[in-house]
């Protein structure tokens, strides 16, 4: 049984939003847009943060998306608005640069900026567009609402400028839309969340090899196997999250350098013990144990998948958020008690999920169990004095496309 407090957080159905869209558009710039585009949030099933150190990760698409209705300029100016921001923000492209500009708008005229920079050419990328977002992916929730709104404008300006949209085309998509992350809004993410959005499909998840940018499908039927994905948003926003993210990948880095190798993904699994002896300090080898096992639980955990066993995956997800607590210590309080709450109402395996210190958790449960497990986290929210927690669930979606 639903408590009140129990709050799902559902996507609105694609074209309905689109077409809504569109017509806010006219409203806002007095003609039509030149077509609507949407890419997805994510959640990651397992491998995080390795994907700054060569690793493998399991992300998948969620049916949260966000829409960009857009339309070329030829003045070199970027206009964007948002459903959710009253304020216009008029950016020339020749003041986008290293932290410019500041806020959201980052995300939308760092794209063109990027894409320049990767070798893409064409008018769309230099004449400027006039853009209105709607955002439904949760925002700071660690699902990845920054990377959708690249990835949603990054699929639009390839599709103007004639980019190819095969699984190489998104992959050169994705890197641009990496490179805005990191150099215009300044956060120094790996590319996990920008392959996801853009390579995604529906029904499966991506594994991502982070070492070569490579991309296999990985089919995810969990509702066939009578399990659901429950995700929890937790609410908890850390402000020290940033400079904890770049102190984790100075210390992967720097083990790297200690070990002679490119990054940790050159560290097999069967060479971890002797690895870490030839590492000074217990924080730095709690580190590389973290990444080195967590790539090797990528690996069973597609394995698994591939072989259409899902509900033996609970235990490597359990693993992974212990490893993330205890060893790569970028969990954090409510982070802890969803999963603890998750396991010990049914779930088969629960863990954080992205960049951590706040956001949200994964629980695989049986379908019949998700709204007990909701409930129960809820109500353990409740009974600590924490902010409601939001729950949505995660079915594999699309990548980034066009919708009008
Ligand atoms: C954030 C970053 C990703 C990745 C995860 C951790 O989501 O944007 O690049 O590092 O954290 O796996």
């Amino acid at each position: 049984m639903s408590t009140p407090t129990t709050e799902f957080f559902d996507s609105p159905d694609r074209t309905a939003t689109a077409q809504a869209l569109a017509e806010a558009f006219r409203a806002a710039y007095g003609t039509d847009p030149e077509g609507v585009w949407s890419a997805p949030g994510r959640v990651n099933l397992i491998g995080e943060h390795v994907d700054y150190t060569g690793g493998l990760c399991l992300p998948l698409a969620l049916p949260h998306r966000t829409f960009v209705a857009l339309r070329p300029r030829t003045d070199g100016v970027v206009r964007v608005r948002s459903v959710q921001e009253p304020d216009e923000v008029a950016v020339p492209l020749d003041e986008v640069g290293e932290g410019s500009p500041e806020g959201w708008a980052a995300y939308v005229a760092g794209v063109p900026w990027a894409l320049l920079r990767k070798g893409f050419e064409g008018l769309a990328l230099t004449g400027g567009f006039d853009a209105l977002v709607d955002g439904h992916v949760p925002y700071g929730s660690g699902l990845s609402s920054s990377a959708a709104l690249e990835c949603a404008v990054a699929v639009a300006l390839g599709e103007l400028v004639e980019a190819p949209l095969d699984d190489t085309g998104r992959a050169g998509l994705a890197g641009a839309c990496q490179l805005a992350e990191n150099v215009v809004a300044g956060a120094n993410t790996g590319g996990m969340d920008q392959a996801a959005s853009l390579r995604c499909h529906e029904g499966g998840a991506i594994l991502l090899d982070t070492d070569d940018d490579s991309v296999a499908q990985v089919p995810l039927d969990l509702a066939g196997a009578g399990l659901a994905l429950l995700v929890v948003d937790t609410r908890a926003e850390h402000s020290h999250a940033g400079g904890e993210y770049g102190a984790r990948r100075a210390d992967v880095e720097h083990a790297a350098d200690v070990l002679g190798v490119p990054n940790l993904r050159a560290v097999p699994f069967a060479d971890l013990d002797a690895a870490l002896d030839r590492l000074d300090g217990d924080v730095l080898r709690r580190r590389v144990k973290h990444a080195v096992t967590e790539i090797e639980r990528v690996r069973r955990t597609a394995e698994l998948l591939r072989a259409g066993r899902p509900a033996e995956i609970g235990d490597l997800l359990n693993a992974s958020h212990d490893s993330l607590r205890d060893d790569y210590e970028v969990s954090c309080r409510e982070l802890d008690l969803t999963v603890d709450v998750a396991r010990a109402h049914g779930a088969l395996g629960a863990r954080m999920t992205g960049g951590g210190f706040g956001g949200s958790a994964i629980a695989l449960v049986r379908s019949q169990d998700v709204a007990a497990v909701a409930d129960a986290v809820a109500a353990a929210f409740a009974e600590q004095g924490l902010t409601a927690p939001r729950f949505l669930s995660a079915l594999p979606s699309a990548g980034a496309d066009r919708d009008l």
